[in-house]
């Protein structure tokens, strides 16, 4: 059965990548990845804080720092065991390149224009082959309006887009109000695929201490839904591939995907629950459905579900909201 896909203008042996976690964080595991049939990996994020903090140990300033910035500090540490250093993840790529045949995407974490961001040439020279840019912000001054955000992003990918000739995906947050048009637009300034969505780790309120407690949950498959949606709603309306991430946890949940228009279909929370392993169990299961089903290939089947290609698209527009409130019983 061919599960080939094409992504970013690699061409994948199926569309299961690995998404950015601690298993794609060290050789070992990554060999096992590759072994169990994962196309891609997506390495951890290099965030532009700890960067920054580097930076200013480096600079020996770092007591001089502002309050908040101190704040911040006390933070991060708390990541030290899962995050490496800006030199260490370098070394990580160009060994992940040695030993690895599939496509070995790094990825930078950050929202501003800054310093930071010529490591995505670092990345780039020290051989990935694409680069994954994750936008995690969370606008808490209501003075900033949305518009800003959005061309704070933008800007962000195009100042890593002019440094560097590998491609460069944008992992999104589902928070925009005008989704098709901010994805246009980072269409328009070069990015080459999407990746839908981001999860925001939720806080929590702990009652006992009365502190605020992170919190890092394992996806469920149900947060697949808001995924297929608007992969469905995009697919066809802009040149960036689409990828999926959050909530795959089966071979049914990448057919979907594919279904949905997908390209890629990343995955980390059930590898973790069930090692490398599982992702061989995903799509061997993924074959057997696509050969039941009568597609010859995945390419036939992309986007049969999407929302240009169904007879009722109101199934994922405001109509089907009523529909559903009305059927309740
Ligand atoms: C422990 C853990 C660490 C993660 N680290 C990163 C990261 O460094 N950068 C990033 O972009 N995403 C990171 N993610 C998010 C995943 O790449 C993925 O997008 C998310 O977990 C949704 O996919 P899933 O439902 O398959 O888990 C992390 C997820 C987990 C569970």
């Amino acid at each position: 059965m061919d599960l080939s896909c094409l992504f970013m203008g690699f061409r994948l042996r199926n569309p299961l990548v690995a998404a950015s976690s601690p298993l794609t964080g060290d050789l070992d595991s990554l060999r096992k990845l590759e072994d169990a049939g994962l196309s891609a990996a997506v390495l951890p994020s290099l965030f532009e804080e700890q960067i920054e903090i580097e930076q200013n140990r480096l600079d020996e300033n770092l007591l001089r720092g502002t309050e908040s910035f101190a704040e911040a500090l006390s933070y991060f540490p708390a990541l030290d065991s899962y995050r490496i250093g800006a030199e260490d993840y370098l070394d990580l790529i160009r060994r992940a390149k040695e030993a690895l045949s599939i496509p070995v995407i790094g990825s930078l974490n950050g929202v501003s224009t800054g310093g930071w961001i010529r490591y995505a040439g670092e990345i780039q020279d020290a051989g990935a082959d694409a680069l994954e840019l994750n936008v995690y912000f969370i606008p808490t001054d209501p003075a900033v309006q949305s518009g800003t955000v959005e061309q704070m992003t933008l800007k962000l990918v195009r100042d890593i887009q002019s440094r560097i000739r590998i491609p460069v995906s944008v992992k999104l947050s589902p928070y925009y109000s005008a989704l098709p048009n901010v994805i246009r637009r980072l269409d328009q300034a070069g990015a080459r695929a999407v990746v839908l969505f981001n999860r925001f780790y939720q806080p929590d309120l702990d009652l006992e201490s009365m502190s605020v407690v992170p919190g890092l949950k394992l996806s469920t498959p149900d947060e697949l839904k808001s995924r297929l949606r608007w992969v469905s709603i995009l697919y066809g309306q802009t040149d960036a591939d689409l990828a999926v991430t959050g909530g795959v946890h089966t071979a049914g949940d990448i057919a979907k995907c594919v279904l949905a228009g997908a390209s890629a279909v990343m995955v980390a929370s059930a590898l973790l629950e069930g090692g490398p392993a599982r992702a061989g169990i995903m799509l061997r299961e993924l074959g057997e459905w696509v050969e039941r089903k009568g597609f010859q290939s995945l390419t036939e089947m992309k986007g049969n579900l999407s929302h240009q290609s169904i007879a009722e698209p109101a199934a994922y527009e405001r109509a089907n909201y009523m529909k559903v409130l009305g059927s309740y019983s």
